[in-house]
């Protein structure tokens, strides 16, 4: 028996066509700030088209269009610079996890007039009242939809950090599976297998309570089951809606479970080796798992009773078809040289404390001398 408490966003509205449910959302506020990457959402016309579902609410809205990949702190205090000029009471995040992630930062800190660097420079903590929010991933991945955290790079400490915040789970989370046909497939492989890192590590994670196992476990077999067909063909219906579904189950099973090392040693690894995040887990995943079976041993006999899977060959099998590397060396020629740097980086609250071993250097040193 296990006391636990559990956040979960507002309101989801999930399935295909099911933008459309925005002109009906309970929105708060007048005046809306889309927050989105500099060209994907352009170029498709869905920025144009969330605009015009809001707008048609009789709402103001306004548009910042400069995210960047691995968003960092400066690209959130431009936002939430912007949100202040243009007075904006909410906020839609629309596009992959670095467009979600800064609208979460902005709504968390634009009404303060500090940059984002002070809340983690001098530890204050994300106020109460942060700015009404709306997730429309395109992506089947980041679980930024259901989390507390946005995750943004440090750029003068060349480091990956998050900030938090209870109130910083959005109101309203649009899960729309067609919004993910246009991904390409190499977007495609990581961001999936990114979900399925956060669908293992909170399976085993050593905060997960019965109700997130019971989303883990779905999401791990929706995303094994359907993985290579979003992959080899990108308008494959069922299997864009299972991606979806996969990744949204993930997302609320690690915002509630946590993660473990793959993660814990994933953003250090990705800061330092500057390689996209999805491809750093998938890469460090097997390695983990393996490194991990003293403790999850018993489980993955289990799984393999209960789903006819031996969850990691399946893993390494997704990762050869997709072009993915067994080692990082294969992602960045050089990385086994950085592996002191990644250790020196490697934090041990967060992330890597809910890993099923224990974690210390000596075993991140392990597992990296494997997976570099
Ligand atoms: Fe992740």
């Amino acid at each position: 028996m296990k006391n636990f408490s559990m956040l979960f966003p507002g309101r989801v509205y999930f399935g295909n066509g099911c933008l459309e449910k925005l002109k009906d959302a309970p929105i708060r506020g007048r005046r809306g700030l889309i927050i989105t990457g500099k060209h994907s959402s352009k170029k498709s016309g869905l920025l144009d088209r969330v605009k015009k579902i809001l707008k048609n609410t009789g709402r103001e809205i306004f548009v910042f269009d400069d995210v960047e990949p691995e968003v960092s702190v400066e690209t959130v205090d431009k936002a939430a610079e912007l949100a202040r000029r243009y007075r904006a009471d909410f906020f839609a995040g629309l596009g992959g996890g670095s467009a979600i992630d800064c609208a979460k930062a902005v709504s968390g800190i634009y009404r303060d007039r500090l940059s984002v660097k002070d809340y983690f420079d001098s530890n204050i903590p994300v106020r109460r009242d942060t700015g009404f929010l709306i997730a429309i991933p395109t992506t089947a991945g980041t679980g930024s939809e259901s989390t507390r955290n946005a995750v943004l790079t440090y750029t003068e400490k060349q480091k990956k950090t998050s900030l938090r915040g209870d109130s910083m789970v959005p109101s309203i989370a649009v899960m729309d599976p067609e919004l993910t046909y246009s991904m390409p497939k190499k977007i495609t492989a990581y961001t999936g297998m990114d979900a399925l890192t956060h669908a293992v590590e909170s399976y085993f994670s050593s905060n997960a309570n019965e109700i997130t196992e019971i989303l883990s476990f779905k999401a791990i077999t929706l995303i094994l089951g359907s993985m290579s067909a979003a992959y080899k063909k990108p308008s494959e219906k069922t299997a864009r809606y299972n991606m979806m579904l996969g990744s949204f189950t993930a997302g609320l099973a690690f915002a509630n479970a946590g993660l473990g090392a793959v993660h814990g040693i994933g953003h250090p690894a990705g800061a330092v080796l500057k390689l996209p995040h999805g491809l750093v887990n998938a890469v460090l995943l097997p390695h983990v798992l393996e490194f991990n079976l003293s403790a999850i041993g018993a489980r993955l006999i289990q799984f393999k009773k209960a789903t006819g899977i031996d969850m990691i060959k399946k893993i390494r099998a997704l990762n050869k078809s997709m072009g993915i590397p067994g080692k990082l060396s294969g992602a960045c020629k050089g990385a086994a040289k950085k592996i002191e740097e990644i250790i020196e980086r490697v934090e041990y609250s967060a992330s890597m404390s809910y890993n099923p071993v224990i974690m210390d250097a000596v075993k991140v040193r392990q597992i990296l001398k494997g997976a570099l």
